[in-house]
C-alpha cells in the first residue's frame, strides 16, 4: 500500500527542547568539563543545536564531591562572565545533582538550603546497582518539605533495569524521571537503552537530559537527533521547556 505521507524515521516531530537541566559544564567542580575553554566549546554547540537555555548540574557526592551552594553558584558566575566575554549568549543557570545517601538524608531533614530546578524539583541520583534502603523514605521526606524528587536517568540504574514494577511504584509515588538522551544511542549499555526505550513506550518520562560531561557527550547528543525514540519522546508532554 502506498503510504506518501509516512513520517521518516530521521524527521523531526514534536517540539523541540530547548532548554537541557543536566550536564557538568562548570569547571573543577566534579568529573564534567576541566576548563572554561571546554565549557565554551561545548556551550556554543549547545547553542548550535537550538538550545536556548542550560541547567547545569554539578554532582554533590559527599565522599568525592562535597560541592556548596554557594561553591557552584560562585563557579557559575566565573563561567557567565567568561561567556559574556566571548559574546556567547545563552543563559546557564545552576542547580546540583545530589547523590542520595545519609549526609543528603540529613541535610533535607535539617531544612538546608538545596539548589532546585523549577518548581522545587530536586535532581537526585543513587547507587547504580542496589536499591538504597532509603530510597522511599527520602522521596517522601522530600514532599513533606514541599520539594518534588526528579530522578536521573532512572534507565542507568541496574534493579530498575531488572524490574519494571520498581520503576512503575516509582512514578507512582510523583518521582519525575528524567532519561539521558544518550541512553538511546546505547552508549551506557543495551540494557539502559532498553529500559529508556520502555519508558518512551509508556510515557514515562517528564524530562530529557543531556548529562553532558564533555565534548564526547556532545557528540553523541548530535547522533541521537536521528534516532526514532529521540523524536517519539519529542511527543511526550515533556517539562524542559517550563524550566
Ligand atoms: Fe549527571
Amino acid at each position: 500500500m502506498f503510504n506518501w505521507f509516512k513520517k521518516k524515521d530521521t524527521e523531526p516531530t514534536g517540539i523541540p527542547v530547548v532548554i537541557d537541566m543536566h550536564s557538568h559544564l562548570l569547571p573543577g567542580l566534579d568529573d564534567g568539563v576541566t576548563s572554561f575553554e571546554e565549557s565554551e566549546m561545548i556551550i556554543r554547540q549547545f547553542q548550535e543545536l537550538g538550545y536556548s537555555k542550560l541547567i547545569t548540574t554539578p554532582h554533590i557526592i559527599s565522599d568525592t564531591y562535597r560541592n556548596t551552594p554557594d561553591l557552584i553558584l560562585g563557579k557559575l558566575k566565573e563561567l557567565n562572565e567568561y561567556l559574556a566575554a566571548r559574546q556567547v549568549n545563552i543563559i546557564v543557570q545552576a542547580a546540583a545533582e545530589y547523590y542520595l545517601d545519609e549526609v543528603l538524608f540529613k541535610k533535607v531533614e535539617n531544612n538546608e538550603p538545596l539548589l532546585t530546578l523549577g518548581s522545587r524539583y530536586v535532581l537526585f541520583e543513587m547507587n547504580f546497582l542496589t536499591e538504597p534502603f532509603q530510597l522511599k523514605d527520602f522521596i517522601f521526606l522530600l514532599g513533606v518539605k514541599g520539594y518534588r524528587p526528579l530522578l536521573a536517568h532512572p534507565e542507568r540504574y541496574l534493579f530498575l533495569q531488572q524490574d519494571m514494577d520498581k520503576v512503575e511504584d516509582l512514578y507512582n509515588r510523583g518521582v519525575l524521571l528524567q532519561v539521558n538522551t544518550v541512553s538511546l544511542t546505547g552508549y551506557y549499555s543495551k540494557s539502559a537503552q532498553h529500559l529508556a526505550q520502555k519508558l518512551i513506550d509508556k510515557g514515562w518520562v517528564h524530562f530529557l537530559g543531556s548529562d553532558c560531561h564533555s565534548m564526547h557527550h556532545m557528540d553523541l547528543l548530535k547522533q541521537v537527533r536521528n534516532n526514532r525514540y529521540f523524536h517519539k519522546a519529542l511527543e511526550l508532554p515533556l517539562l524542559n521547556n517550563t524550566l
